[in-house]
């Protein structure tokens, strides 16, 4: 894998997805205090001064390069954050490269997750040389799984993990370059 100096955005038939900025926190702190979108994410803190450190600890991090995520505010074409994504390889496998994703709940169930997660995942393998896009979610998050499906990865397994006292199952789905 590779790191890429020269990020600028990619833009898809309805989206832009560029760097995460902090002007974004206060509009991406709301829907991710949404309890329903809250729940389904392991986010410390979603409050407006959380989202900001967080986007600010990334910025001088290149998309590909290892030690954590990068993240990119997914905007309509003609304008309005609608959600964000990211990429962090994987630590300790060469060549893996996971993806994550949210849309602010009033723009859901129109495809905007899965055009934007497509999108990255070709960035992944053509820019970034990786050579696995991997996704993980919990085992009853439906539209999650939907849109690993609809990017062409696949089922890789099923897990139990556990934070503190409660315990969940995860799912763990990937694609590869040569698939
Ligand atoms: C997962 C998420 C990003 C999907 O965003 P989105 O823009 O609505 O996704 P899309 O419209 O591209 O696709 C969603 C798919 O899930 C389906 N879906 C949505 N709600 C559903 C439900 N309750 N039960 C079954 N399927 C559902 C949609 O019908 C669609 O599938 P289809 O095209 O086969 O009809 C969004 O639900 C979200 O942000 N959830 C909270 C955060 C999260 O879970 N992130 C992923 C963590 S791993």
């Amino acid at each position: 894998m590779r790191a890429d100096d020269d990020f600028r955005s990619i833009t898809t038939e309805r989206l832009l997805l560029r760097r995460s900025v902090a002007a974004d926190a206060e509009t991406i702190s709301e829907y991710r205090s949404d309890p329903a979108v809250h729940a389904m994410q392991g986010w410390d803190r979603t409050d407006p001064d959380g989202v900001r450190a967080e986007i600010e600890e990334m910025e001088d991090r290149k998309p590909g390069d290892p030690g954590g995520w990068v993240q990119f505010t997914v905007e309509a074409r003609d304008g309005g954050i609608l959600g964000d994504v990211g990429l962090s390889p994987a630590d300790g496998e060469a060549g893996v490269i996971k993806v994550g994703y949210t849309i602010d709940p009033q723009f859901q169930s129109r495809g905007y997750a899965t055009e934007a997660v497509r999108a990255l995942v070709d960035y992944a393998f053509t820019t970034l040389d990786a050579d696995i896009v991997r996704a993980y979610a919990g085992a009853e998050n439906t539209p999650s799984i939907r849109v690993m499906e609809k990017v062409g990865m696949r089922f890789m397994e099923r897990f139990q993990g556990s934070d503190g006292e409660e315990t969940w199952t995860g799912v763990r789905y990937e694609v590869t370059s040569s698939d």
